[in-house]
């Protein structure tokens, strides 16, 4: 209680450090750790053979600088952004490892830990008449988080997130009460003579850890001192399998040149020190801070809106931006633009945005509101009733067009080789394409006349696309980009359009011609075709500007091949529904056999069903079908009319 002093605070005062807080560089595996070790070979060619590593947990919690003044805790902060952090001394002075006063050592105890005579008198001087700075990780256990959250619960208060977030918005707390109920522990990772170069007063940062003991402060027992990078790889796989004993956690290991002359000579670059290096676990979770939105306009028009984060290492890769989905996701998160979030990366999975902690809001948070104009076309953009996406219905968008065709060429869809993301955009700035039709109307003399287009290239596309004149009809329902057809649908779309028209091959127009006089209803009874997918075929189809770009395929001469005609169309006509289980094959074989012979499934008997295919236990469906009279076969007879010529 002695430690808690004066009352809440309004707000933190800003204090600029007197040495910048400055950040580490990470490693995820043994080839960066060489590699590091390399370039500082190379940078200092007069490196030891066998540098030694001092290396320490690297604890997950929020990093604090401590300035004592004649011996006496004057002010605490927070990193901030490394130059001016917050000044949060009535806070850290809660917590117990932070001694208030320095204890002051004996000149013995300090000699043996291999000081000189003369270093351990001027250290003594410092402590007692300088200036010391002592910097290191404040840290929640693991229990203390459990015993909080449990105490929350109860009274159903929010839950923290996790330790590291736990002490980081315990810091952050205006009334130093409540911080001290937090439990926090600090440990020393650097201890700063303010008048001195630090290898002035101390050889090895073995040494540095061992003295900060002497003066108070708690130390890690688990830091060890390794002779070669292979016993840097052992300790970190150690401590990697055997993290969840620790009482706290940490994310990997701080690696650090035990020499402090070393650090001298290596000194910082950018952002961070070459000297030491934090070789980190693979993590499936780490925080960070939302730095904008920003939206995506994809082929359909609809907007998609991207977190731009700041980079931060999750398993094994550094995350930078991250999918939020739609706009529902950033209204369930409660996400605001400045946010410190959870990300997580299970497996190879892409890395999402889990959680929000709100806990950390400084107030400077900024909602995030639905565009309501296109980024690119600066058109109104709409919301459709039942969906959650906002888009840009202006189907002349320039970015939708280029997504369009980007869409229209790939792999999956008209397959054109060399038609990459890369070369549509050079020849859309070009103006040479403005629809998917026009790809059929270029010239090699119109591609000669663009940047980095020479003969070859020029040929090759050309070609590339003679050789896709000839479209599957599936691929170029695909290609077109109807909004809600996948690879999938667009099958059965062909199969379906494939029965007005008894020729293999059919012109745009033709296909328009076809495809127009389909009702909404005709489309819906199409297998796997929704309502909402029938909606959007039929509204496709409807639209004049479907007309007309069909014309100008049309005029390019495309030609659609319908699909192979079905080599056994013993079932066509045929409509069947399936009870109880076959034993000779599944359902889906049942069905896919029945399609392949150009016969039908329907799930619910009616007047109008051919045959019912009856396995071990059916249904009341058996009994509806013998009501209705409709002809009801065994698997065995179902296999007999598969095998029919
Ligand atoms: S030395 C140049 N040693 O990790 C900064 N940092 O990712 C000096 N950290 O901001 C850092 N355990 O808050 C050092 N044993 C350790 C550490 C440690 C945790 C934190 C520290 C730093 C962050 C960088």
């Amino acid at each position: 209680t002695q430690r808690v002093e004066g009352r809440a605070l309004s707000r933190f005062e800003k204090i600029t450090h007197r040495q910048a807080m400055i950040s580490l560089y990470d490693a995820f595996s043994e080839t960066d750790m060489r590699d590091w070790e390399k370039r500082n070979r190379n940078y200092l060619v007069s490196l030891p053979v066998q540098p030694e590593y001092y290396c320490e947990l690297k604890l997950d919690g929020l990093a604090a600088s401590l300035r004592y003044e004649n011996g006496v805790l004057r002010l605490g902060a927070t990193r901030g952004d490394g130059k001016t952090g917050e000044d949060v001394t009535a806070n850290l002075k809660t917590i117990e490892s932070i001694p208030l006063s320095l204890r002051v050592p004996t000149k013995q105890e300090i000699e043996v830990l291999g000081f000189s005579i003369q270093q351990a008198e001027k250290i003594k001087e410092i402590i007692l008449h300088g200036s010391l700075e002592v910097r290191g990780e404040a840290i929640m256990t693991k229990d203390v988080f459990k015993m909080i959250n449990t105490k929350y619960q109860a009274e159903g208060k929010a839950l923290l997130a996790n330790t590291r977030n736990a002490a980081a918005g315990s810091l952050r707390q205006l009334d130093p009460q409540i911080v001290a109920e937090r439990k926090l522990v600090f440990y020393p990772y650097d201890l700063i003579f303010s008048d001195y170069r630090r290898s002035e007063l101390l050889a090895t940062r073995q040494q540095a850890d061992a003295l900060a003991a002497l003066l108070g402060f708690k130390k890690l027992e688990h830091n060890r001192l390794c002779v070669t990078l292979d016993e840097v790889f052992a300790l970190k796989n150690n401590w990697e399998k055997n993290k969840e004993k620790l009482p706290f956690f940490i994310d990997g290991l701080v690696v650090k040149f035990n020499d402090l002359k070393l650090w001298e000579q290596l000194g910082i670059v950018g952002k961070a020190p070459r000297y030491m290096m934090a070789y980190k676990f693979s993590a499936e979770q780490a925080t960070t801070k939302v730095l904008d939105v920003v939206w995506q306009i994809g082929r359909t028009g609809a907007l998609t809106p991207t977190a731009i984060l700041e980079p931060v290492a999750l398993g094994g890769v550094t995350v930078a931006r991250s999918t939020l989905h739609n706009f529902d996701e950033i209204k369930r998160l409660d996400l605001r633009l400045g946010d410190t979030v959870i990300m997580e990366r299970a497996g190879d999975v892409i890395p999402k945005v889990v959680s929000v902690l709100k806990e950390l809001r400084t107030g400077e948070e900024k909602l995030i509101t639905a565009p309501k104009h296109c980024p690119r076309c600066q058109q109104p953009i709409e919301k459709d009733k039942d969906e959650v996406a906002f888009r840009c219905v202006n189907k002349n968008c320039y970015a939708v067009a280029l997504r369009r065709l980007i869409h229209f060429a790939s792999k999956p869809a008209a397959d054109i080789e060399g038609l990459g993301e890369k070369i549509v955009e050079q020849l859309v700035s070009a103006s040479l394409l403005e629809d998917a039709a026009d790809i059929y109307a270029l010239r090699k003399e119109d591609l000669l006349l663009l940047d980095r287009f020479a003969e070859k290239k020029a040929d090759n596309l050309i070609q590339a696309i003679a050789q896709r004149k000839n479209l599957e009809l599936a691929r170029f329902l695909f290609a077109l980009g109807i909004l809600h057809i996948g690879v999938e649908s667009a099958q059965t779309i062909a199969q379906e359009l494939k029965r007005s028209f008894t020729q293999t091959e059919i012109s745009p127009l033709q296909l328009h011609q076809a495809a127009v006089v389909i009702s909404l209803d005709q489309w819906q009874s199409l297998d796997d075709i929704g309502p909402i997918v029938a909606q959007s075929l039929y509204n496709f189809w409807q639209d004049e500007d479907t007309l007309l770009l069909m014309e100008k395929f049309n005029r390019h001469q495309l030609v659609l091949m319908l699909p192979a005609t079905l080599k056994n169309n013993s079932l066509a006509g045929k409509s069947f529904v399936l009870t109880g289980s076959l034993s000779r094959l599944t359902r889906q074989e049942a069905k896919d056999r029945i399609k392949a012979r150009g016969g039908q499934t329907r799930d619910s008997v009616s007047r109008q069903l051919d045959y019912l295919i009856v396995g071990e236990n059916p249904g009341s469906k058996l009994k509806e079908a013998e009501k209705l009279g409709i002809k009801i076969i065994s698997e065995d007879e179902f296999l007999k009319l598969l095998s029919q010529e």
